[in-house]
């Protein structure tokens, strides 16, 4: 399968095709994810909160994020990799931006990086643009400003919808090649997603986007919680936890190892 790269994003938004993406942490779901002809992996700082045992995205560091992401670029065949920036690593400006996102493309092999902010973080966006690195933006509720939105929240209702709308357009201008829109109303996201001239790709955000993205512990069902804009395609928990029970039960009564899994002397 041929690799995506940053031009077919738009010609896929062009010809009206819906792109999916999947966050990935690791090597192995990364070809999983691949193989399913998943188009875009993320390697989110939601790795803090589904991999890690934090409660926010906020202590991830870009050193966590690097190895995360030289695994999920080395596994792939075909998938668009996004890398996140990580709280702390770009926000002071384009320069800190500059460095963390060279460092993300130079150590990881990754096709683009992410961060968060409209108004805000255009410069950065500019930078990297400058720089040849591609910037996947976002847009709506920004998990790494959780503690100043006060938790997810849905963010661009009532009169804020126009704000948010200027700033998809702001991120675009200032280079952006996707945009993804995180707990935005459906309206509002469709509003979006017909004035840039990129892909939007929602999560919570509607069914107008030109694409989705998930959480793939959420997706598979890995957890006994998700949240409500999320789906769950699977009981891959419950999968695993019984493949475990089994083999317990195995290795207590004896059945496992048999002798071929064993060798001669
Ligand atoms: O880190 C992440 O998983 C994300 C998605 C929710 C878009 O940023
Ligand atoms: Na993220």
């Amino acid at each position: 399968p041929a690799r995506i790269r940053v031009h077919h994003l738009q010609a896929a938004k062009q010809r009206g095709e819906r792109l999916t993406m999947l966050t990935a942490y690791d090597a192995v779901t990364a070809r999983l994810f691949d193989d399913a002809g998943i188009d875009m992996l993320l390697v989110g700082d939601s790795i803090g909160n589904t991999m890690h045992g934090h409660t926010t995205t906020l202590p991830v560091t870009l050193d966590e994020l690097v190895v995360a992401a030289r695994a999920v670029a080395g596994a792939v065949r075909r998938a668009f990799v996004v890398a996140d920036l990580p709280f702390g690593s770009y926000e002071a400006g384009p320069e800190q931006a500059l460095a963390s996102a060279v460092r993300m493309m130079k150590e990881t092999g990754v096709a683009a990086v992410k961060l968060e902010g409209g108004q805000r973080s255009l410069a950065q966006i500019r930078a990297l643009t400058a720089a040849g690195i591609p910037v996947v933006a976002h847009l709506g509720y920004t998990p790494q400003s959780e503690n100043l939105l006060g938790g997810p929240r849905v963010q661009g209702r009532g009169d804020q919808g126009q704000r948010l709308c200027d700033d998809a357009v702001a991120v675009v201008d200032a280079g952006a090649v996707a945009v993804v829109l995180e707990m935005v109303p459906a309206e509002v996201a469709a509003r979006i997603t017909e004035v840039v001239p990129v892909p939007t790709i929602g999560i919570g955000a509607g069914p107008e986007c030109d694409g989705q993205v998930l959480v793939w512990v959420d997706m598979a069902g890995m957890g006994d919680w998700s949240p409500r804009f999320a789906k769950r395609f699977g009981e891959v928990g419950a999968a695993l936890t019984a493949a475990a029970r089994a083999y317990a039960d195995e290795v207590r009564s004896g059945a496992f190892p048999e002798a071929a899994h064993s060798f001669d002397a």
